[in-house]
């Protein structure tokens, strides 16, 4: 059975009949531009072809989900949202307060929820979750579905209802994916330019298995340490400082504080120029840079992990591996490489012989096509 049919089977296995309403919503690998969405910067992600799904029909004013991989389930009312509910029940009601915060009229629904995004491992399985319920509330509901701002109620959920302070990219491109292609982010104007991946090339995704430990804290200051360096460069962001203007300041900032706006600042720089490289159809070019992504990654920002950087030496030392480096917000997960599609399976047995053996974990590896954005899905006849 593919996944639509999963959820299909289960609704009716639990609601009894055929659900009015089946949507998805993908996760995502970022190529490059790590750490830049909260400075205003550039990044360029990809909708990827792992999602959440939702099987659903509406009913009163209650939500009633029941969530398959978990073996759990949530009801409530819309007038009267529960903030004690399991972890992944905090993203449905999030979303379903974000929502009426912003002005939304809400109508209830029952339905069942399911995913193959691998949970805290840095692929987005909260934005997939946030956007899928989002688009199964537009469409009892009856509003009409608009990805930004869609993108922006799911960010809302993360910095209000949870306490998260995460920028806005893994939501924008869970919402507005591109089959094919990956989307260059101006996360000032949120604005979105597709591009496609170099022909011949794959995206294989390489998780380390590892948790993200400290990813919270360590992320929160982060970005304390860039708005403290937008400060002394006296910019309202880091997107607007060049490599010049840094060195002038190196004087005034901190030492620590200077390499994380260096990393930040190359950063951008480094994706506008994969966005072209990958316009102009240059895939060793696009490489070069994921590679001096993932190294200003580990030296300037300071989080990567052991088995993030031994993944990643271990990509790269394989034939038809064209660049290779970790994504998202780090501290363990994911790290992706861009291979030779010609090179890819041995590609993948390769590095999983070698990190298991240098690691004693056991990866898991797959090939990510680019996806389109959250969306309704056509039932199978
Ligand atoms: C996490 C956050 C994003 C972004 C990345 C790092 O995925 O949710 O907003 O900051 O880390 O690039």
């Amino acid at each position: 059975m593919n996944p639509v049919e999963r959820v299909v089977q289960a609704f009716a296995d639990h609601f009894d009949g055929r659900p009015a309403f089946i949507v998805q919503a993908p996760g995502r690998v970022n190529l490059i531009g790590e750490h830049t969405d909260y400075n205003d910067g550039f990044c360029l992600p990809m909708a990827i072809d792992r999602a959440t799904w939702i099987a659903l029909r509406p009913r009163d004013g209650t939500v009633s989900v029941q969530a398959l991989d978990m073996n759990d389930a949530l009801t409530f009312g819309l007038d009267a949202l529960p903030r004690d509910t399991a972890a992944w029940g905090r993203y449905v009601t999030g979303v379903a307060w974000a929502l009426q915060e912003n002005g939304y009229t809400l109508s209830g629904w029952e339905g069942v929820l399911r995913g193959d995004v691998p949970i805290g491992s840095g692929l987005s399985s909260s934005a997939a979750l946030e956007l899928a319920v989002a688009r199964a509330f537009a469409a009892v509901s009856g509003f009409a579905w608009d990805a930004r701002r869609m993108a922006q109620i799911g960010q809302q959920t993360e910095n209000r209802w949870l306490g998260l302070q995460t920028g806005i990219m893994d939501q924008l491109i869970s919402a507005n994916g591109v089959a094919g292609h990956a989307l260059l982010m101006d996360c000032r104007a949120l604005s979105l330019s597709p591009v496609p991946l170099p022909p011949g090339t794959a995206v294989v995704v390489m998780d380390t298995k590892t948790p993200r430990g400290l990813v919270n804290s360590a992320y929160n200051q982060r970005r304390a340490e860039c708005e403290r360096a937008a400060e002394v460069l006296g910019v309202p962001a880091l997107r607007d400082a060049s490599p010049a203007d840094l060195e002038r300041a190196a004087d005034r900032l901190d030492a620590v504080v200077f390499r994380r706006a260096r990393h930040v600042i190359t950063e951008n720089e480094r994706t506008l120029r994969a966005a072209g490289a990958m316009g102009a159809g240059d895939a060793d070019e696009l490489g070069r840079l994921m590679n001096a992504s993932h190294d200003s990654l580990r030296d300037d920002y300071e989080v990567t992990s052991h088995t993030l950087d031994t993944m990643v030496n271990s990509a790269r030392r394989q034939g038809g591996c064209l660049g290779a480096r970790m994504t998202g917000a780090g501290f363990g997960g994911c790290a992706i490489a861009l291979v030779r599609e010609a090179d890819v399976a041995p590609f993948m047995a390769n590095v999983a012989r070698e990190y298991e053996q240098s690691t004693h974990l056991t990866p898991d590896l797959f090939v990510a096509r680019p996806a389109a954005g959250a969306g309704l899905v056509e039932p199978a006849a």
